[in-house]
């Protein structure tokens, strides 16, 4: 037998993607297959995930989950081995663009509903109530799977260990008290020690209260959450909670991500040969309309337009920039809140040439952007693990980050003055107001200028090892503890790669393929 992990999740690439958490989690999924851990996904079926998921098959109906029937379908993600359970109901045939929030920003008035019931689905499956194997541990990722550990206990179901990741602290699922009857959340459960948020029920505190381990993805971030500046409101509950937590850094998909075979960019490099990284400049500007000119610092933006990304203080922050430094060009690849998005426009027109703005989603353009510039620009006010300047960073693109969550523990500070330290990596600030960005992207800018210091630093943050090996091996640690004690040795005894990706017994999964329709993809 092998050890059965369910990675419960509202994205995963290459299905559905708002953020880092869907890279994280079908990379997690590859890397503990890889290490004999026999790891599924599940997720609820959005129209894209059921188009795009390979060799559907009906897996279960649940008919009595709080937001209607749903039924359970298990295929395979494409482009790898991993296992991937979705679960389609009607509520989630509706989610066609964006999983969370309509065309206007606004939350979906029936989240609670969709993603308890992605919880109730899960623990159906750990109950024994679909044709899938039960599994040895059910990790939550984030608010959205965060009632599984609770419903786990409420229906007395011990024979499954539970770790919730935060992913971010925070997105809370925070929802009207009405909303717990029809997630069969009795009353008793809705008082201030229980899931009772300021007022609200919050799907993130039931997981906290009731996970075995919880585990966040940075060491620095997991220090963090436990302060009022970080805790959005958990800080109290995380610390009575501490003995249960552990940080377990991200991993950075090396193979999607690498300058000597990625295959979305023009030219590629590596540390011992980086000539190719000028031609992916040149493609990087005209892909922008920018003028091509191979000594212009190119500073680049490529995260979320958003609050979180110090979207307002770069804002603020360029323009004067801008004017001191009158070679420098500016990209900026991203969506998020219009607000910031119109500012962003605006300043591509007042400075033609300069500055080009890409609004939208573009995984191309990501690629050519961390490949072809000189630094990337990342500040943000708190981020637990931050994917983007790993990126950069993989490509010799050097990363300007607050120091904060992540980025304390990925990148090393070259310092605001003097000599830089030999492994420096990136440049870290500590602030959030515009003079403290610039006086960092003015630090870059001179040691762009001084070709020594450059190179050093591009060649430590091009080997720098971010690897989802270490990561994957730290939660099969937590996955052993936390499992079954007569399930305990087999996390253990991994011998080799999970290959298969049925993991029916031979003769059901004949049986299973012969009575279900097929889903197909598109
Ligand atoms: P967060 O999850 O907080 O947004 P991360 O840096 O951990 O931050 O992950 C963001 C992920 O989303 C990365 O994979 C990044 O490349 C991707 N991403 C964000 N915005 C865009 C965009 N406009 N186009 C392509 N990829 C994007
Ligand atoms: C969240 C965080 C980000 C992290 C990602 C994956 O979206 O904001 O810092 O990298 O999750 O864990």
């Amino acid at each position: 037998m092998t050890a059965r992990v369910l990675l419960v999740t509202s994205e995963a690439v290459p299905l559905v993607k708002t953020g880092g958490l869907a890279d994280v989690i079908t990379a997690l999924a590859q890397a503990l297959r890889q290490q004999g851990v026999d790891a599924t996904v599940m997720m609820p079926g959005y129209p894209a995930a059921i188009e795009n998921a390979c060799n559907l098959k009906q897996a279960g109906n649940l008919p009595e989950l709080p937001g209607g029937p749903g039924t359970i379908l298990h295929g395979v993600m494409p482009g790898s081995d991993v296992p991937v359970v979705l679960l389609k109901t009607e509520r989630f045939d509706q989610r066609t663009a964006n999983p969370y929030v309509d065309e206007n920003g606004a939350e979906f008035d029936d989240n609670a509903l969709c993603f308890g019931s992605l919880a109730h689905a899960a623990v159906s499956i750990c109950a024994g109530e679909t044709d899938l194997p039960v599994p040895h541990v059910v990790h939550a990722n984030d608010w959205h799977a965060g009632l599984v550990p609770a419903l786990l206990r409420m229906k007395g179901i011990t024979g499954v260990g539970t770790l919730l990741t935060i992913h971010n602290l925070a997105f809370q699922g925070n929802f009207a008290m009405s909303a717990a009857a029809d997630l069969a959340i009795p009353d008793s459960m809705l008082t201030p020690d229980q899931f009772e948020f300021w007022g609200k029920m919050s799907f993130l505190k039931a997981g906290i209260l009731y996970a075995d381990r919880i585990s966040t993805v940075s060491r620095s971030y997991a220090n963090e959450i436990l302060t009022p500046r970080f805790g959005h409101g958990f800080d109290g509950l995380l610390g009575a909670r501490r003995e249960a937590l552990v940080a377990i850094p991200n991993g950075v998909d090396t193979g999607a991500w690498d300058p000597a075979s990625d295959r979305l960019t023009v030219r590629h490099f590596s540390l011992n040969d980086m000539r190719g990284k000028s031609g992916c400049k040149r493609d990087l500007q005209q892909l922008f309309g920018l003028p091509v000119d191979p000594f212009a610092p190119v500073l680049a933006i490529g995260s979320r337009i958003t609050h979180q990304k110090m979207a307002d203080v770069a804002i603020d922050a360029l323009p004067g920039v801008l004017e001191r430094f009158p070679r420098a060009q500016l990209i900026v690849l991203g969506r998020g809140d219009h607000a910031y998005e119109q500012a962003f426009l605006g300043m591509a027109e007042r400075f033609p040439g300069r500055v080009a703005i890409h609004i939208g989603y573009d995984e191309r353009r990501a690629h050519a952007l961390h490949a072809g510039a000189d630094m990337l620009l990342h500040g943000t006010r708190f981020e637990p693990f931050g994917l983007t300047p790993l990126y950069s960073m993989r490509y010799g693109t050097i990363p300007i980050a607050s120091r904060v969550g992540g980025m304390i523990d990925s990148i090393v500070d070259a310092g605001l003055q003097g000599t830089i330290p030999d492994d420096a990596s990136g440049i870290l600030f500590d602030g959030e107001q515009a003079q403290d960005m610039v006086a960092a992207i003015s630090r870059a800018f001179e040691l762009y200028a001084r070709p020594n210091e450059w190179h050093l630093m591009q060649r430590n943050a091009m080997s720098a090892d971010f690897s989802w090996s270490g990561p994957a091996e730290q939660y099969i640690g937590v996955y052993r503890e936390i499992a079954p004690v007569e399930a305990q040795a087999l996390f253990d005894e991994r011998s080799a790669a999970v290959n298969d990706s049925v993991n029916l017994p031979a003769d059901e999964e004949a049986a299973e393929a012969a009575a279900m329709p097929e889903y197909m993809t598109a």
